[in-house]
């Protein structure tokens, strides 16, 4: 990454006019309100009252643990084989940045920007790739993002917010999102006492985002997880529950579970 090449996606957070390096570590807008960028080449452009957390250090070392086993690397082929060959990729919520990297793969001249609430995350995401940019930003807010810079985003698992996608994206550029089915891990979610059962529906969000995006293609992805006591232990942990009470420990393990997720592809109307 580059000055340069970070400030081409943002605008500024407080007057959304367009962002330009005006030294070597900071960017500023025609108003004089200027942001710090990271000595690891992230910015954060988050609001002064901002209460939301990301996700912690300990959550995304669970998540990279669970990640590198391949426990989930069909879901990041089917994310891959949805965004095609974008040039310019947004993603929205992206943790270590691992379905980015599948979206970027084999594909040397794209250009990517990793969007996180957590400063941990982005700083993972952005690691070891020169294409991608890091910003920390709150996606429930106004963006801070030009509009129009993106001709894919993508969203795994994480927050929507269908207004600014639609608004970052190109005319005709693709939304990716990976929902959980309602029943997504749930042998491992019965015996953890894991809170967070998802209510997010791939139907739901079809017809919210009906008036923004047109449905391109809709994935069904389903297979079964064989289950260690470790990754058991990391999936719980790498979660929204770890931020509540700890799972309880479970009477029976089971020894497998079901990984079931839908992935839909949306095209910017
Ligand atoms: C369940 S994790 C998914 C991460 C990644 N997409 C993946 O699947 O590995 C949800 C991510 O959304 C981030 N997040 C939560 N609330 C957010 C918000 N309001 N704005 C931006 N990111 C947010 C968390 O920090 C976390 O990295
Ligand atoms: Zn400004």
């Amino acid at each position: 990454m580059t000055l340069q090449s970070l400030s081409e996606w943002l605008r500024c957070p407080n007057c959304f006019r367009p962002l330009e390096p005006t030294d070597s570590l900071t960017l500023g807008c025609v108003h004089g309100h200027r942001f710090d960028v990271n000595k690891r080449g992230f910015v954060s452009l988050l609001g002064p009252r901002s209460t939301v957390v990301g996700d912690t250090a300990a959550m995304l070392d669970q998540r990279t643990a669970v990640l590198s086993t391949g426990a989930y690397l069909p879901i990041a082929e089917a994310v891959g084989r949805a965004v095609r060959t974008p040039s310019r990729v947004i993603d929205a919520g992206c943790g270590t940045g691992y379905y980015l990297r599948a979206a970027l793969q084999d594909n040397a001249g794209a250009r990517a920007l990793a969007m996180d609430l957590s400063p941990a995350a982005v700083t993972r995401a952005i690691r070891n790739d020169d294409r991608i940019d890091g910003l920390v930003a709150d996606t429930w807010s106004p963006l801070p993002i030009a509009g129009g810079v993106a001709d894919a985003v993508i969203n795994v698992f994480a927050p929507r917010n269908l207004d600014e996608f639609s608004r970052v994206l190109v005319s005709k550029g693709s939304l990716v999102v990976v929902v959980p089915d309602a029943s997504h891990l749930g042998s491992l979610r019965a015996a953890r006492g894991m809170l967070d059962v998802p209510d997010d529906k791939a139907d739901e969000l079809i017809s919210r985002a009906a008036p923004l995006f047109r449905l391109e293609s809709r994935e069904a992805l389903r297979y079964e997880l064989p289950l260690t006591p470790d990754l058991a232990a990391a999936i719980s942990a790498m979660g929204p529950s770890a931020h509540h009470e700890p799972s309880r420990a479970p009477a029976i393990m089971p020894t497998s579970t079901v990984v079931a997720v839908d992935i839909v592809r949306l095209t910017r109307r």
